[in-house]
């Protein structure tokens, strides 16, 4: 069977990294392409924040995490040169943002195939404060998109996005509890759809 290897990067809470860790633990996938099998691995996390919850949580789920505060780097470009010679000796296929609060430069970006989830039906509320933006505006529907990383904030084309109805007189925690729990759903499917690869409920691995 052969592995993949995904490096996902966070600044925060951390849940969507932990949901992505165990939804692709002890999982065989199948190439759409070709039929060939596929574990797919964790293989580090780093995060620009060294108070990070989710440092706790890779401890909890025993997957190295580097912590490489950007705040050690005179500018961007630097800090990005760092994080490419950290995530090299691991030759991910993918790099996946999981509420990593950094934009990323040219450099980067044209180094490592680059993934982000967003919690707004993009390119509708850019931006840190996308669920109370959406919540706060006439739409009729808040949502969740999954995109490519390009250097610019929040673009970079879209790989899946769903919907979610707004609920008449819902309070803001509410639909903020929604538009994760559609995260936790969409983020993996996204991260297979790339990939190519297809997952029959009943390849759980048996080691
Ligand atoms: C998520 O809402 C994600 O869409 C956004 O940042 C948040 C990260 O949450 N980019 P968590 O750290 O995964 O809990």
């Amino acid at each position: 069977m052969k592995k993949i290897n995904l490096i996902i990067l966070f600044s925060g809470n951390g849940s969507n990294m932990q949901n992505i860790a165990e939804f692709f633990h002890k999982k065989k996938f199948i190439g759409i392409i070709q039929n060939e099998t596929f574990s797919i691995q964790i293989s580090a996390c780093i995060t620009n924040n060294p108070l990070a919850y989710g440092i706790t949580r890779c401890k909890e789920l025993k997957i190295p995490c580097h912590v490489l505060p950007h705040t050690d780097f005179s500018n961007r470009e630097e800090f990005d040169k760092a994080l490419i010679k950290y995530i090299q000796p691991y030759h991910p296929k993918l790099v996946v943002l999981a509420g990593f609060m950094r934009i990323l430069s040219p450099i980067f970006v044209c180094t490592f195939r680059t993934l982000n989830i967003h919690p707004s039906l993009l390119p509708k509320h850019k931006g840190a404060s996308a669920i109370k933006d959406s919540f706060m505006s006439d739409d009729t529907n808040g949502g969740v998109s999954v995109h490519f990383v390009d250097d610019n904030l929040d673009s970079g084309q879209i790989i899946l996005q769903e919907p979610i109805p707004k609920i008449p007189n819902e309070s803001l925690e509410d639909f903020a509890q929604r538009i994760h729990h559609l995260e936790y759903d969409l983020y993996p499917r996204a991260i297979l759809k790339v990939l190519e690869l297809s997952y029959p409920k009943t390849a759980l691995m048996s080691t």
